[in-house]
Formats: C-alpha cells, sequence, structure tokens
C-alpha cells in the first residue's frame, strides 16, 4: 500500500466513525430532551403547592435541569462537529467575515469592558473560503478570547499579507494558558470551563486545515493569548 492509499483509508475510517458518532449524539438527543421536558412540567407541578418537601424536591431537580441542558449544548456542540459537511469554497475576504463577528460581540465588549483594536489591511489579497464555516470557526476562537478577559481586556485583530497568502492574529490580554492546556487544547472535549464543550478549538482546527489553512498558538499565563490563522492565497486571486 502507498503512503496515498495508507491516507486515504484513514481518511474514510475517520469519516465512517465520525458518522457513527454523530448518528450516536442524536440517539442520545432525543431522550435527553424528553427527559428534560419531563422535569420542566414536574417542576411546574411542584411549585404549584409551596411546602419545604416541594422546595427540597425543586432544588434538585433545577440540578437535573441543568445537567440536562449542559448535555444538550455539549451534544448540539459535538453534531455540529461531526457533522462531515464538504466546503464550498469560493474567492472571498478573510476581513470581510472577521468584521462580521467581531461586529456580533461589539455590544457584549462594551458591556465587559473590553477594547477592540481592529487593523485589517484593506489591500488584502482575497482566498478561497467556505464563508458561514470560517464564520463559525472565528466566532469560536473571538469567543473563547473574550471568555479569557472576564475583568476586560483588550482584543486586537489584525489581518495581513504574507508571502504565501494571508494571516489573521487574535490577540488577547486574558488569563493566558498553562502547559497542561496548551498540551489539551485542540483535543476533542478539552476544556477548563464550567459547562465547556471542548469543541471550539478542535472544531476550528478542522475547518482551517480544511482551506489549507494553519493556526498557531501562543500563551502565557496572566498576560494573554495569541492565535495566528494564515490561508494560502492563489497566485491568480490576488
Ligand atoms: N483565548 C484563550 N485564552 C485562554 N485560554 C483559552 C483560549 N482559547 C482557548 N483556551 C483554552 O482552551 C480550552 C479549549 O477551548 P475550546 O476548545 O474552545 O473549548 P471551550 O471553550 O468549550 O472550553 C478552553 O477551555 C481554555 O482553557
Ligand atoms: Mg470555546
Amino acid at each position: 500500500m502507498t503512503e496515498e492509499e495508507r491516507y486515504q483509508r484513514l481518511l474514510e475510517r475517520y469519516e465512517e466513525l465520525a458518522t457513527l458518532a454523530g448518528s450516536l449524539a442524536h440517539e442520545i438527543n432525543n431522550p435527553l430532551s424528553v427527559i428534560r421536558m419531563n422535569v420542566d412540567l414536574l417542576a411546574e407541578d411542584l411549585a404549584e403547592t409551596h411546602t419545604p418537601e416541594n422546595q427540597r424536591a425543586l432544588t434538585k431537580l433545577e440540578i437535573v435541569h441543568n445537567q440536562c441542558s449542559r448535555l444538550e449544548n455539549l451534544l448540539s456542540s459535538f453534531m455540529r462537529f461531526a457533522k462531515v459537511k464538504p466546503l464550498d469554497l469560493r474567492p472571498g475576504s478573510l476581513n470581510q467575515i472577521v468584521e462580521q463577528v467581531v461586529r456580533l460581540y461589539d455590544p457584549l465588549c462594551a458591556q465587559d469592558n473590553i477594547e477592540v483594536v481592529r487593523y485589517l489591511d484593506p489591500d488584502l489579497p482575497s482566498i478561497r473560503l467556505d464563508a458561514e464555516t470560517l464564520h463559525a470557526a472565528l466566532l469560536n476562537l473571538v469567543k473563547n478570547a473574550l471568555e479569557a478577559m472576564e475583568s476586560g481586556g483588550q482584543l486586537t485583530v489584525r489581518t495581513y499579507p504574507t508571502p504565501t497568502g494571508v494571516a489573521l492574529d487574535l490577540i488577547d490580554t486574558g488569563e493566558g494558558m498553562d502547559n497542561e492546556t496548551a498540551l489539551n487544547m485542540f483535543k476533542e472535549f478539552y476544556t477548563t470551563k464550567q459547562g465547556g464543550s471542548g469543541l471550539g478549538l478542535p472544531t476550528a482546527r478542522k475547518v482551517i486545515e480544511a482551506h489549507d489553512g494553519r493556526i498557531a498558538v501562543q500563551s502565557e499565563v496572566g498576560r494573554g493569548t495569541k492565535i495566528t490563522l494564515e490561508f494560502p492565497a492563489p497566485a491568480r486571486l490576488s
């Protein structure tokens, strides 16, 4: 078997497993919704009579409700991740997608004392991209940056040409990552957050690599994190 064939076979097995995992997630999701719905109905019934016993039962139901919601979120992130959707790559503007994503968070940033600094090169060459998928991937990265700056900070987004294409830096002045996090951040389900899915970075990487791009992370505890994405720009598009 040639290297190419081995790779192809690996890829097929991977896609098979991803599909399987996706259907499993679906199968779990349905009964889970039924459980949560009935827990909510039960809570409504109990809330009608104010007794100490009912109060205690309600507190426990709230825990069940919250854990169900957490599982539901996890499953929907996972289903998005496992979906092996072929990309629709067309010439497009990275600046435009970055701007759209960042704009979504402008109100939240204003509220959380986060200053957003944009340096988007107006002469940036076009790249081949799938707008919707790349948008979702960048959203994960910006969300992580903001979540790392709970007590305010600065988010710098910068695009610039490189010798082979274009690049995007996302720099936050947040809490940064320790060594263990830096080693595991791209592993599915690895999270340091209460209620985190641990799928943001692995999904983003999968999407960026499907664009022939690369993602690099530099981080220092207490100082912040810099994420750099690089994409090739086909000569005929620039
Ligand atoms: N910008 C960042 N600053 C600090 N830590 C980060 C940043 N981005 C990612 N991380 C770390 O990587 C982990 C995995 O991120 P991710 O895959 O998006 O999952 P989640 O956000 O659900 O935890 C996070 O839990 C966090 O510890
Ligand atoms: Mg995340």
